[in-house]
């Protein structure tokens, strides 16, 4: 009797201790369902006059909580099934968002068939990947997750892994007003995160601006990059490059209409691996065999090796590529590159060492330092 007595008094005393200070925890961390948050709206923009806007998904505004949820989220390892590795092991800031490996490297050591891509400026682009298989960003964080090479793990288990952390939940309530933690809204969040990852402030963008000048090298790279040569025009031709019809100054992509951003430009297979059929694994089309999406050269500078399997190590051997005389042989390569020619009755780019070295210095001028250095995208 005395011990059930004892047990009578001592229980409830247990008890109600913990759940006095759970509940007092629960008011300040932790708030109920029934609280509603006000999100703050976040705009994307490029900053440049008359640079076109982004379309954002309408079911997914840009805020203030929904990006820090997404960014910690990005930063997080314990998404992989072994916890080694985030979405920023691949996507490292310093690196202009990529990982400066030819091929990337998933959980346990495992190579994957692809190179990481810079995220950058992502919310003016529509089709995601080397081969363009994903529409939204939205529709794209996940994969990386149940990609068996990348994080390997369920999106199953990622939902409950947050579920379990009240911090995780807290975000969740603050960027989308519920405690319940979902695919959709891992999803959301972190392609929010992502659309805030804009890059128009390099010395390019600084010059565009009248702020700052070119050198002269520069500006002649410019000048080439931005040209289609044509040596039948007057005397002396004209000189280009012809790097602006695909990478089109401004954003320095393929246009976004449709699969027009995609081209075949003749880069060989990446070393140990069979040649990528890009764009024809997603279009079934054999016309589109070897195409892929023109990326973006802006911050170039910090994201070698390049292509879709870091074929080249620098942006010199990038330049020799595009003005090697075989690249005109190669089955499939773009019309595009076959008719730019800077010396009559010839079958090659045919740029002087002078000029391909003016191309890479204005290449060089593309590097924002303001976007590598953003406290805002650093691990929160
Ligand atoms: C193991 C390395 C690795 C991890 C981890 C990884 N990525 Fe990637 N990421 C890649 C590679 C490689 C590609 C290109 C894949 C392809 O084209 O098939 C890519 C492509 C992308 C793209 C497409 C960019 C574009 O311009 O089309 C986005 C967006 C992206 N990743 C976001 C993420 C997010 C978000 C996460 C975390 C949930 C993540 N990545 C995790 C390696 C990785
Ligand atoms: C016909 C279209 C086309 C033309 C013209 C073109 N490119 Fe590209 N460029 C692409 C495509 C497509 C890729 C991606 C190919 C791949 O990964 O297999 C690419 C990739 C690159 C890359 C690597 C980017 C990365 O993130 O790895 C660089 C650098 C580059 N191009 C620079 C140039 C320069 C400089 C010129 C002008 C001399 C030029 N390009 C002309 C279509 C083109």
């Amino acid at each position: 009797m005395h011990l059930a007595i004892g047990k009578f008094i001592v229980v409830p005393l247990i008890v109600a201790f913990p759940m006095l200070l759970i509940s007092c925890k629960k008011n300040e961390a932790a708030p109920e369902d029934t609280v509603q948050y006000t999100q703050t709206p976040v705009t994307i923009s490029s900053g440049m006059p008359g640079y076109p806007a982004p379309t954002i998904p309408a079911d997914n505004p840009t805020t203030e909580e929904g990006v820090l949820l997404g960014r910690t989220l990005f930063y997080d390892p314990k998404l992989s099934a072994d916890g080694t590795i985030s979405c920023a092991s691949c996507h490292q800031l310093s690196k202009g968002m990529a990982d400066g490996l030819p091929v990337s490297v998933g959980i346990r050591n495992q190579r994957t068939d692809r190179s990481s891509m810079p995220l950058i400026n992502l919310a003016w682009v529509n089709k995601f990947f080397w081969d363009g298989r994903v529409n939204s960003l939205e529709e794209q964080s996940l994969h990386p997750i149940d990609n068996p090479l990348e994080m390997g793990n369920s999106i199953g288990n990622v939902v409950s892994y947050l579920q379990g952390q009240p911090a995780y939940v807290n975000l969740f309530r603050r960027a989308f007003n519920t405690g319940t933690v979902n695919a959709t809204l891992v999803a959301k969040s972190i392609a929010q995160f992502e659309r805030t990852l804009v890059s128009f402030n390099s010395k390019y963008d600084r010059f565009i601006r009248g702020q700052e000048a070119l050198t002269a090298e520069e500006a002649k790279g410019l000048a080439l990059f931005s040209q289609h040569p044509d040596p039948f025009a007057g005397a002396n031709g004209v000189r280009g490059a012809n790097c602006n019809d695909c990478h089109s100054v401004g954003l320095f992509q393929g246009k976004t209409t449709g699969f027009q951003g995609f081209m075949n430009n003749g880069t060989p297979a990446g070393i140990g691996l069979p040649q990528d059929l890009g764009l024809q694994l997603v279009t079934n089309q054999t016309s589109d065999a070897g195409k892929m999406r023109i990326p973006t050269l802006r911050n170039i500078a910090l994201t070698a090796p390049y292509m879709h399997a870091g074929q080249f190590g620098t942006l010199a051997d990038v330049m020799d590529h595009y003005n090697s005389p075989d690249l005109f042989q190669k089955p499939n390569v773009d019309i595009l590159i076959t008719s730019a020619i800077n010396r009559r009755f010839t079958t090659e780019l045919g740029l002087t060492s002078a000029e391909k070295q003016a191309v890479i210095a204005f290449l060089n001028t593309l590097t924002d330092t303001s976007f590598v250095n953003n406290p805002a995208f650093k691990k929160p």
